[in-house]
């Protein structure tokens, strides 16, 4: 172990190895990279980023090395940075995104970093939405960069059914109507982003990983949920109006930039112009070598979370 300049611990580096630094290592797909890479670190090693200094020293505790990187906060990034080989590069819901991702990339360059996978939206180029927009500006100042780049592209994660819209009072609601949407389960985002990670720019340099296993409406869904947990689960289907009252009554912990995006997106969801959010792409089984989850088979996998209640 050696002291860093934060004055904490960190383990050694085996130089023979790249170094992977994993971003948003706190959340719904960062956690299940922790498990991805628990479970098969490869032939790299990895290192994960958390912005607060309690998270860091969880990670360290469970043997994990681990470095503070506060996303707003670009003096956080050359430490972090040091020796890293690859970045995968996950933000939050916040337009901060933009500049989050720029100067993270910027500072990837000057620490000599060769691969920036990252975690975008699934969309076609020409899309208008803005959070979609966003993803999309952030893919391109990746490519301009000179790093070599993977794109991840999911579709609508399983995991909004404990936290986004999760089941109350025996219902579920969805706000883009009785359209179809496509779903894809976090652990296989996070099980395409390890895998990415792990094999590197050789073989996953400038492509794009579509994400989107299985398209169901909200009464599917619901149908789906109900024969799983064995209680009938209702849809309350709604619409952009009702999103947009969900927010400004608070009920929804969305940013306003990133919440009115959101309102945009059912819209263009049921008007058509964002149809083909409402399509099977999957590249799972081709990068991982193993079938993508079903709805069915996370459902089953998260009974507990499901009936647990919202989870954010
Ligand atoms: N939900 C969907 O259906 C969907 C679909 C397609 C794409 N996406 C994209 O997926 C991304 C979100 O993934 P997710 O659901 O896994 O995210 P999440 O659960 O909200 O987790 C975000 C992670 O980023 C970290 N983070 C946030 N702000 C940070 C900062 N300033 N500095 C360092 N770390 C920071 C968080 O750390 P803390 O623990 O400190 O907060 C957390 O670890 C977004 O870019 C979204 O656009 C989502």
């Amino acid at each position: 172990m050696k002291e860093d300049t934060v004055g904490n611990t960190a383990a050694e580096h085996d130089s023979t190895k790249p170094v992977v630094l994993v971003i948003g290592t706190t959340g719904q797909v960062g956690k299940l990279m922790v498990e991805e890479f628990d479970r098969d670190p490869g032939n790299v090693q990895v290192r994960y980023a958390a912005r607060k200094s309690e998270q860091v020293d969880e990670l360290r505790a469970a043997g994990r090395d681990a470095v503070r990187l506060d996303l707003d906060d670009p003096s956080t990034f050359a430490h972090a940075l040091h020796g890293v080989d690859r970045v995968y590069l996950l933000t939050g819901y916040t337009v901060a995104m933009l500049t989050q991702s720029k100067t993270l990339v910027d500072a990837a360059v000057k620490a000599g970093v060769s691969h920036i996978a990252h975690q975008g939206i699934f969309a076609n180029w020409d899309v208008t939405d803005s959070h979609f927009a966003w993803h999309q500006l952030i893919e391109r100042y990746i490519e301009e960069s000179g790093l070599q780049w993977t794109h991840l592209h999911p579709n609508v994660f399983m995991e909004g059914l404990t936290s986004m819209t999760p089941v109350k009072n025996g219902s579920i609601s969805v706000y883009w109507g009785d359209r179809r949407v496509g779903w894809i389960a976090a652990r296989d985002i996070a099980a395409v982003a390890a895998t990415v990670l792990r094999q590197g720019p050789t073989r996953h340099g400038g492509k794009n990983y579509w994400l989107s296993t299985e398209v169901a409406s909200g009464p599917e869904v619901a149908t789906i949920l109900s024969e799983v947990l064995g209680t009938e689960i209702r849809c309350e289907i709604r619409g952009p109006q009702d999103y947009a009252a969900a927010i400004a009554q608070g009920s929804k912990n969305v940013e306003k930039w990133y919440a009115e995006a959101g309102v945009d997106f059912t819209q263009q969801v049921i008007d058509g112009r964002m149809g083909y959010i409402g399509t099977v792409r999957d590249d799972v089984e081709f990068v991982t070598g193993r079938p993508s989850i079903s709805l069915r088979e996370w459902a089953t996998e998260n009974q507990d979370r499901l009936t647990a209640g919202p989870t954010a």
